[in-house]
């Protein structure tokens, strides 16, 4: 499992110290101030985690002002209501052994082994709010602030899901929990932000603690509770159960939101051992929760294990958070590149200061077109703040305007195109060669394309072999690669040896289904999906060729707005499809492999395939593995991540199996899947 480091350097001397603290409390500062942080997550643990291990060696140089030994780094804004029980935070751990080591310690602290079992809870990542209900009534909302006092967030009742102003019964409690803005308000908040004219929120957590805030706002934005846990109010003892989860279950009896609600919810289990694997399915879950989650957290159930450990000065001792490696980091953007694609659109691709994110390293980030630069107002030499989700490419969230020096530059948006120096066509969003596909521009991404895995694959017949094919003149569009002569080939690739294969493939290759044919003419607005869809929808080319705007939009995942694009793109090609016609290239859709009817072995299931497949499964290439796949139910995906359910490896998998064992994703043999979906192999 990936796990963030704890830090690598210690600080080297007394000024060292200084300065971290300095920019600890900077950052936490600004954290509770406006809420746009100047550190993120990682960066401000590890740097509080060296502040810490520098004061255990050095406890005459301690600051007073040190946010370590403080509930939230000593910056939070302390209001004025005291809390009855104070509002502790929690000690984190990163990986197994150190929740292992965690467990260990609570057995020793209590002397004895933990009854009752741990509990594993989501981690929610939004601002701590306590909720004081008397007599059924929903009457203040109180922030943790420094743990002991808080300050006033009473306006905000009324506008948060989850945390309803009468309790099923005439309960006087106090419920604790986290408010945050899931996915779907996030987005509607900056929606309503955008129509008010007030600066988009950067995430979803400082979104969260500048709405609590926010007192004349003209415009209210919703936000969400989720409970986990309650304390008695004005003396009244009304909470029952012996546990945690039995108080739990009460607060969700007297209709306040709990985790309950989410797969990724409270779950009790006996050892640390099947925490773990709890901790793994969260991590699992996570890129699919509505909310965002920063850790897992784990309890232990039993009140007289609590009150055994008891607390530190500003933790529990009963409880930790299991940080997970971070969704979102902050990073430096050093350059911004502009490539030319299939379909001869110079996309922008933002250059970034590696930076590690949900388990890989990030050095690239998509910026999509132009406009969206222009949107994001950001410039070489910012801070950007970086997301990235299971298989999504990453993109950048938001500038850190804050982190500006003044000596950062404008983004150079190109005025000749990058690969041909010809004109750019800019009257759309997305910026083009002006030549177009059918120009010489374009032509080289359009055959490496075509030649893909996934549309001709033409395997062997790389960059640079094309390059050469290009440059003698033997290939003008993808059409030409079906004439190539052995000799021409043979000249580009300087082997006969390599001529014959190629020769082999391009034959393969002509014997392909339709939609692969399709797909690889890289007509705008579609991909291979919509490659399937169209073929499967028209089963010829002559028909697809035939159909009008209309049809067209009528194909299923063909968004209406594209049909004309699709159709102009579709004409312009007419004779390099002509070309493919007569060079014998298939025109024709096969007849779909059968549907499973009812659930199938797989159903539910998101399978990666890698390596070769012998055995019982030999020969199958990747769309026939895939083919498979869907017969059965499942799912087929190209990469590894926490949302795959199995990764089949073959003959000599290299990465995808290392990332499935670094995940937990179960790897199944060839031969156990082949069992699998026996059924399936005709
Ligand atoms: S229990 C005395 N459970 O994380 C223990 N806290 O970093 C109190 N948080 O201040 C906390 N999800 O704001 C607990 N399931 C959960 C939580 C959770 C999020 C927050 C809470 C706390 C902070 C500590």
């Amino acid at each position: 499992m990936t796990t963030t480091a704890a830090p690598a350097v210690s600080l080297a001397d007394r000024a060292a110290y200084e300065r971290a603290v300095d920019t600890a409390l900077a950052a936490a500062t600004a954290y509770y101030g406006d809420g746009e942080t100047t550190l993120d997550d990682v960066s401000y643990d590890e740097l509080t985690r060296q502040i810490a291990a520098y004061e255990r060696q050095h406890p005459e140089h301690v600051r007073a002002d040190s946010p370590t030994g403080k509930v939230g780094g000593g910056a939070a804004p302390v209001g004025d209501v005291a809390h009855t029980v104070p509002m502790l935070s929690l000690d984190n751990v990163f990986n197994a052994e150190e929740l292992a080591k965690w467990a260990a310690s609570l057995t020793r602290r209590i002397g004895g082994p933990v009854t009752g079992g741990y509990v594993r809870e989501p981690k929610f990542d939004g601002m701590a709010v306590a909720a004081r209900y008397r007599t059924g009534r929903l009457v203040q909302l109180v922030g943790r602030g420094d743990g002991l006092h808080g300050e006033d967030l009473s306006h905000a009742i009324g506008t948060i899901v989850g945390l309803p102003e009468r309790l099923a019964v005439d309960a006087t409690v106090e419920i604790r929990g986290e408010v945050l803005l899931t996915r779907d308000q996030f987005q509607k908040a900056n929606e309503i932000r955008l129509a008010h004219k007030a600066k988009p929120f950067s995430n979803a957590r400082n979104g969260t603690a500048g709405t609590l805030r926010a007192k004349d706002r003209p415009y209210v934005i919703e936000t969400t509770f989720f409970a986990y846990g309650a304390v008695g109010l004005d003396g009244v003892d009304f909470l029952r159960g012996d546990t945690h989860e039995a108080v739990m279950a009460q607060v969700h009896a007297l209709g306040v939101q709990t985790s309950a609600i989410s797969d990724a919810g409270l779950r009790v289990y006996a050892t640390v051992e099947e925490v773990q694997a709890g901790i793994e399915e969260i991590q699992r879950l996570r890129a699919d929760l509505p909310f965002g989650i920063d850790g897992v957290v784990v309890k232990a159930n039993d009140f007289v294990v609590q009150n055994a450990a008891g607390f530190g000065t500003r933790h529990p001792h009963w409880a930790t958070a299991y940080k997970l490696p971070p969704m979102q980091r902050q990073t430096r953007l050093i350059g911004v590149e502009w490539n030319v694609g299939k379909t001869a659109i110079i996309a922008p691709r933002a250059v970034l200061e590696p930076v590690e994110l949900d388990g890989s390293r990030v050095r690239y980030a998509t910026l999509n077109n132009p406009r969206f630069i222009r949107d994001l107002d950001v410039k070489i030499g910012d801070t950007v703040v970086v997301s990235k989700a299971g298989d999504v490419i990453p993109r950048i969230e938001s500038v850190v305007v804050d982190k500006r020096t003044g000596e950062e530059t404008p983004v150079v948006f190109p005025e000749a195109c990058p690969q041909c120096g010809g004109e750019v066509n800019t009257s759309g969003e997305r910026w083009e060669c002006a030549e177009g596909v059918n120009g010489s521009c374009g032509l080289l991404p359009a055959l490496k394309y075509a030649v893909g895995r996934d549309q001709l694959d033409i395997e062997g017949l790389g960059g640079t072999y094309l390059e050469a094919l290009v440059a003698s003149g033997a290939v003008r569009d993808v059409a030409d690669l079906f004439t190539l002569t052995h000799q021409q080939l043979a000249e580009a690739t300087k082997s006969t040896r390599r001529a014959d294969a190629l020769m082999q493939q391009i034959e393969a290759a002509k014997q392909k289904p339709l939609n692969r044919i399709f797909c690889a003419l890289g007509i705008k607005c579609t991909g291979r999906t919509l490659s399937k869809e169209i073929a499967a929808h028209f089963k010829t080319m002559d028909a697809i060729r035939a159909a009008d705007v209309e049809a067209l939009a009528a194909v299923n995942k063909l968004a209406p707005a594209n049909a004309p694009k699709v159709a102009a793109h579709l004409a312009a090609l007419g004779p390099v499809i002509d070309k493919l016609a007569e060079a014998g290239v298939n025109m024709t859709e096969p007849e779909e492999p059968a549907k499973a009817t009812g659930p199938g072995p797989l159903t539910g299931a998101f399978v990666v395939v890698t390596g070769g497949m012998t055995g019982a499964l030999a020969g199958r290439n990747r769309n026939e593995m895939n083919d498979l796949i869907k017969a059965a139910g499942g799912e087929p995906s190209g990469s590894v991540s926490k949302k795959t359910t199995y990764l089949v490896a073959g003959e000599n998998a290299g990465s995808k199996l290392a990332k499935a064992q670094q995940l937990g994703t179960k790897v199944l043999t060839e031969e156990e899947f082949a069992a699998m979906v026996a059924d399936y192999l005709s």
